[in-house]
């Protein structure tokens, strides 16, 4: 499946970093993309933008941890593009776990946007995959859950249920000729980074530049990524040391972690 005139992409969390970055460099090999994303001034931009470079958008605001606006805010994008190739389901959040308060409430947050979200995004376009006959999954997961970090319990913990929840669904749908990919990005340039401290985030990668990786993936049907290599490789590395080097390595974040510009 090729991107190009007429492919019908829905993409959430489409208003800024990751999502932003893919629908741009979709629009510009001609695809129709159905924005989604809570903040409607970011979208509207954005399928500007889409249209300058040549590509037709669509847009719908929902909360993705809201099952009943996911489904509403997916079928109306299905509906103005008459059906949906491909599913991106990249809309995500992070926050640091505290101990001291233990911040249950965000810790919820984050599981319903990246895990339960994902879910509900996969029901919307399901159904409709399944009368077609065809269709493509993606979750923007992370290499972070590959591996429990002090401080990230909950982020990681999201992310590590979405990826066997999407090896899963790559199994079951397989004969449905529905293909699932699980995208695991190291560190990304985007507002969910950018109140970390840049050297702490080795690799560091420009969001178009992960955009280009993310597509080519998409279009080769790659069963789970993880790039860059560099950090993937230090990730495999991680898993193997113990407890106290992790502990040291990650005392600040742990002490003092850096919170999101935005509530959750
Ligand atoms: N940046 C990295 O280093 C990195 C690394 C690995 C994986 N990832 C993953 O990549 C994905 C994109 O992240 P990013 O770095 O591009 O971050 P970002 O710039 O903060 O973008 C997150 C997007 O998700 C949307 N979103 C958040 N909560 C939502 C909700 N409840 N309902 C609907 N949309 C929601 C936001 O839009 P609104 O606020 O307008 O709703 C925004 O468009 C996430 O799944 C993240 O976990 C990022």
């Amino acid at each position: 499946m090729k991107f190009g005139l007429g492919q019908k992409v829905i993409i959430t969390g489409a208003s800024t970093g990751i999502g932003k970055a893919i629908a741009k460099e979709l629009a510009k090999a001609g695809a129709q993309v159905g924005l989604l994303a809570r903040r409607k001034e970011l979208l509207l931009e954005l399928v500007n933008d889409v249209q300058t470079l040549g590509g037709k958008a669509f847009y719908k605001t929902a909360d993705i941890s809201n099952r009943q606006e996911t489904l509403l805010g997916i079928s109306e994008l299905i509906n103005c593009m008459n059906g949906v190739d491909i599913l991106i389901a990249n809309a995500g959040v992070g926050a640091p776990t505290t101990i001291q308060p233990f911040n249950v409430e965000t810790q919820e947050k984050i599981i319903k946007v990246n895990l339960l979200g994902v879910i509900y995004c996969i029901e919307a376009v399901l159904q409709t995959m399944l009368d077609s006959g065809k269709g493509q999954i993606v979750a923007i997961s992370s290499l972070a859950g590959f591996k429990g970090l002090p401080g990230e319990s909950g982020y990681t913990a999201s992310k590590a249920g979405l990826n066997t929840f999407m090896e899963g669904m790559r199994i079951q749908l397989r004969p449905k000729n529905i293909f699932v990919s699980t995208i695991c990005p190291g560190f990304i340039k985007t507002p969910m980074t950018e109140v970390n401290d840049e050297k702490d985030m080795p690799w560091l990668m420009e969001a178009e530049t992960a955009a280009k990786i993310i597509i080519k993936a998409i279009q080769r049907k790659t069963k789970v990524l993880r790039f860059p290599w560099q950090t993937s490789l230090l990730m495999r590395i991680t898993g193997l040391l113990p407890d106290w080097i992790i502990e040291r390595v990650m005392k600040k974040y742990n002490d003092n972690p850096p919170m999101p510009k935005n509530p959750l």
